[in-house]
């Protein structure tokens, strides 16, 4: 009877704890409010026009790709032709419900425009000039048109921000089985599934970082997750790196051997090597994983928590270990699966050509 009794007061006490907190529910996803559709239209075709980066050479979609999950698959993104960026590129995917953007938030999430801006005009990223694309657009009569329908003017740099804003607020989950579930409708998941998520608000703890209809606190914890050796081995990554960190101001950045994440914000000592705890949903979709990519795949991801994380002087207390069974690590990334709703499939348009206008013509 005795070890019963003890398992059942155990349980008692996670659920209690985790109800106690309020915040550690899961919930679907609410809509966002539906932007413009004559600017979603508009934002389709910037978003995959490369004449909106510097050398006409990328568009946000070499990066941020539909058929790799809205990322684009490799553990560290290459960033502008001939540098190379040091993070993961992160999915598209419900990205304009976070708070804070980016892997390290270093931007107010409320302010897309802002980080649209960022894209385009950082040398890692599209490095363009915005009079400079502005004015390639006017050569293009079906944008001028597009531009006049959406926002009743020309082609601006102001004008082009807000067109992709209002197409990433489009590139949301769409009818997943854990939303279904979370409706009421307990067949959307497996029993699989249904045991990963006991797990994940359980023994596993992972609901303690992963909640709200995002599946993310929007906090910032240090996981010890590995770096990937290219940092320091590849001299354009590196260059990069450097850069970044010269520019945010951030003490001693020659010396950094690994990234510091929000340290390079909020410049507190006890941010370094702490990042955004990233959503969850979708994430079957957008392999590998990890501010550096370092997790291939979701067993991966499973093997990682299961040992306790990694070494890091910053670890969060909730990273332990786990003892989860193989058939419990199986079962969490079932339910892992089951966070990714229909494919969000938009083809790449084609591109309207250039009719230069002729001076005092057109
Ligand atoms: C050269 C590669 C590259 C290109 C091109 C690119 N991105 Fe990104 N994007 C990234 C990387 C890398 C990150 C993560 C940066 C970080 O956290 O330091 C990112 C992050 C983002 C995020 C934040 C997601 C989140 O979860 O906070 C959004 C939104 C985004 N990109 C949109 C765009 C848009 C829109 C374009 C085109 C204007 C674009 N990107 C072009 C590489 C790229
Ligand atoms: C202490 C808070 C915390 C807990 C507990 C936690 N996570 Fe995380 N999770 C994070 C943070 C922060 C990251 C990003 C870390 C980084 O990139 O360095 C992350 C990243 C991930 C990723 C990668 C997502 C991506 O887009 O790359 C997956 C998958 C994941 N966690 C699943 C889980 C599972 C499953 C559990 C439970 C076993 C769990 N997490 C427990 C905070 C947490």
């Amino acid at each position: 009877m005795r070890p019963l009794v003890l398992s059942c007061f155990t349980t008692w006490i996670l659920l209690g704890a985790v109800s106690a907190a309020g915040a550690q529910d899961l919930q679907p996803l609410p809509p966002l409010e539906a932007p413009k559709a004559e600017q979603v239209e508009l934002g389709k075709y910037l978003f995959f026009e490369p004449r909106l980066s510097g050398d006409g050479g990328i568009s946000c979609d070499s990066c941020h790709n539909p058929t790799t999950g809205w990322g684009d698959g490799k553990p560290l993104s290459t960033g502008y032709p001939g540098s190379e960026y040091f993070r993961n590129a992160q999915t598209l995917l419900n990205a304009a419900y976070y708070k804070r953007s980016y892997w390290d938030g270093r931007l107010a999430g409320a302010d897309l425009p802002t980080l649209v801006r960022d894209h385009l005009t950082e040398a890692h990223f599209m490095q363009v000039d915005g009079r400079l694309f502005a004015e390639r657009l006017k050569q293009i009569p079906e944008y001028v048109e597009m531009f006049k329908t959406a926002f009743g003017g020309e082609p601006t740099f102001g004008r082009t921000l807000s067109a992709v804003t209002a197409f990433l607020k489009t590139i949301t989950s769409r009818n997943a089985p854990i939303d279904r579930y979370l409706r009421g409708d307990t067949a959307a998941l497996s029993t699989e599934a249904r045991n990963g998520l006991v797990l994940f608000q359980g023994k596993a703890g992972c609901i303690q970082c992963h909640n709200g209809a995002l599946l993310s606190d929007q906090k910032f914890h240090a996981l010890g997750v590995p770096e990937n050796p290219d940092l320091f081995a590849d001299p354009l990554r590196h260059i990069t790196f450097r850069r970044f960190f010269r520019t945010l101001g951030a003490p001693n950045a020659e010396n950094y051997r690994q990234d510091p994440g929000l340290y390079g914000v909020t410049k507190e000592k006890a941010d370094w090597g702490k990042f955004r705890t990233p959503s969850l949903r979708e994430v079957s979709r957008t392999a590998p994983y990890m501010h550096s990519g370092a997790l291939a795949t979701l067993e991966d991801v499973v093997a990682f928590y299961d040992r306790g994380g990694g070494q890091h002087p910053n670890k969060s207390p909730l990273i332990r270990p786990l003892g989860l069974t193989a058939a419990e690590k199986r079962a969490l990334v079932e339910f892992l699966k089951s966070l990714a709703g229909d494919p969000v499939v938009i083809e790449r348009p084609d591109w309207p050509d250039y009719q230069p206008r002729k001076l005092g013509q057109n």
